[in-house]
């Protein structure tokens, strides 16, 4: 699958953008409208998540993925929207899509994180969102994890010690960190989170297409 970063905690995997922060990041000039996408998923309404979402959503006629009251904010903007919840599966063109918890705060709903599988790629993804540690990433591991992306940058998430710890129990064969540099108050380096990591870590450059 291709991914492409375009900082903070927004990926386009494919056709799958996720938590599309670009207005506003100091650091991206990608514009809402250059990004091209059938899928969007959102993990909480804070600024640097739901960020571009609706607009891009709306420019592409692309599916919301989101907790139930987001989902009903974009329903009502006329936007096409899946609501869920923690715990459930949806399918969406290629992709099966589960909402899993997140240990944060948002105005809309809980914030979530996400497992990614899109057919034909035999790969999942457990995208964290913004979350502290806690001890059922060992459940969210027990789906076999191929790439797990987690934030890092302290502050308002787990720092680099804790985020390490998460890759202790979700035991996924890829870390990607995500969420920092951003601002100074998220200001750590992904050098030293991939040094203690105990498995493999891809960082990616702001910009940056890989293919995982
Ligand atoms: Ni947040
Ligand atoms: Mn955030």
């Amino acid at each position: 699958m291709k991914f492409k970063y375009f900082g903070h905690s927004a990926f386009l995997i494919d056709e799958l953008l996720i938590d599309p922060f670009l207005t506003g990041n100091p650091n991206c000039s990608t514009l809402p409208g250059e990004v091209k996408c059938n899928i969007v998923c959102i993990t909480h309404d804070h600024s640097d998540h739901q960020g571009d979402a609706f607009e891009i959503a709306g420019n592409n006629d692309a599916t919301i993925v989101a907790i139930h009251e987001i989902a009903q904010a974009a329903a009502s903007q006329g936007l096409e929207s899946i609501g869920m919840n923690i715990g459930g599966w949806v399918s969406v063109g290629e992709w099966r899509i589960k909402m899993v918890e997140a240990l944060h705060s948002s105005g809309m709903g809980h914030p979530c994180g996400f497992l990614l599988k899109k057919q034909g790629t035999g790969k999942t993804i457990y995208y964290a969102g913004d979350t502290g540690l806690f001890g059922d990433m060992k459940l969210i591991g027990d789906e076999g994890i191929d790439i797990a992306m987690l934030p890092i940058g302290d502050r308002y998430t787990m720092g680099i010690r804790d985020a390490v710890k998460a890759v202790d129990l979700i035991k996924p064969g890829l870390a990607v960190p995500m969420h920092y540099g951003t601002f100074p108050a998220v200001a750590v380096d992904p050098e030293e989170f991939k040094r203690q990591c105990p498995v493999e870590v891809e960082i990616f450059q702001l910009g940056e297409e890989k293919d995982l």
